[in-house]
């Protein structure tokens, strides 16, 4: 294999989830999110409509307050937690940025919503691959109330738009190790 091939799938297999309490605060430099999000704009895209958006918090703990806050205005007496309150408040603390990545349709767009949403989960993988190569450390959230209506309507979103996620990203001192459930072979099949 080439030292391209190499490179890559070292990178691929590197990517490991580091959840945010992990990450120590040190801070990223802002080009560097900048060099992420132009690779997150090379993802494919059905028909160029280029669907993926990204609200950078360079200040990540304005996002888990917002998101606690969310939660606290949209959750019904009887079914709110002081401590899931808490945990979306504190879960930002020692990340460096949190990015939040959204689908937006274009309007009158003849791209299925699926191809929309596949698209922009390919630009965050671009993101998170770039942070590995980078050596970062990298956590997709979709927790809380990424899903929920009223994130949607906070953000000022269309019916058809999707929340996808929040990354965080950061340092950390810790490597985290990988591991999969299901064997390769039972997710394949070879037509010859
Ligand atoms: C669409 C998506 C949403 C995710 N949401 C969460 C989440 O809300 N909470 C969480 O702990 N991990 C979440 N993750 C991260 C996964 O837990 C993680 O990718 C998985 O454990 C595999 O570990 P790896 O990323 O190290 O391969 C999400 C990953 C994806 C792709």
């Amino acid at each position: 294999m080439s030292n391209t091939f190499d490179t890559i799938a070292s990178i691929i297999k590197n990517r490991r989830t580091t959840k945010p309490p992990e990450m120590n605060g040190q801070k990223i430099p802002d080009e560097q999110i900048t060099a992420l999000l132009e690779l997150a704009d090379w993802a494919p895209t059905h028909a160029n409509t280029e669907p993926w958006n990204f609200i950078v918090y360079a200040q990540p703990k304005l996002f888990g307050q917002q998101h606690a806050e969310l939660y606290k205005a949209n959750t019904p007496a009887n079914e709110y937690m002081q401590m899931t309150y808490e945990k979306l408040l504190n879960m930002p603390n020692k990340a460096s940025h949190v990015i939040l990545c959204t689908m937006q349709r274009k309007p009158l767009t003849r791209i299925p919503v699926l191809e929309e949403i596949a698209a922009t989960a390919c630009a965050m993988q671009n993101i998170l691959l770039g942070a590995t190569a980078l050596g970062l450390a990298s956590y997709w959230g979709s927790g809380g109330m990424i899903h929920s209506p009223a994130m949607k309507q906070y953000l000022g979103l269309g019916e058809d738009d999707v929340v996808l996620g929040a990354l965080y990203l950061g340092y950390s001192d810790t490597k985290p190790t990988g591991k999969r459930n299901i064997p390769l072979s039972e997710k394949v099949t070879w037509v010859k």
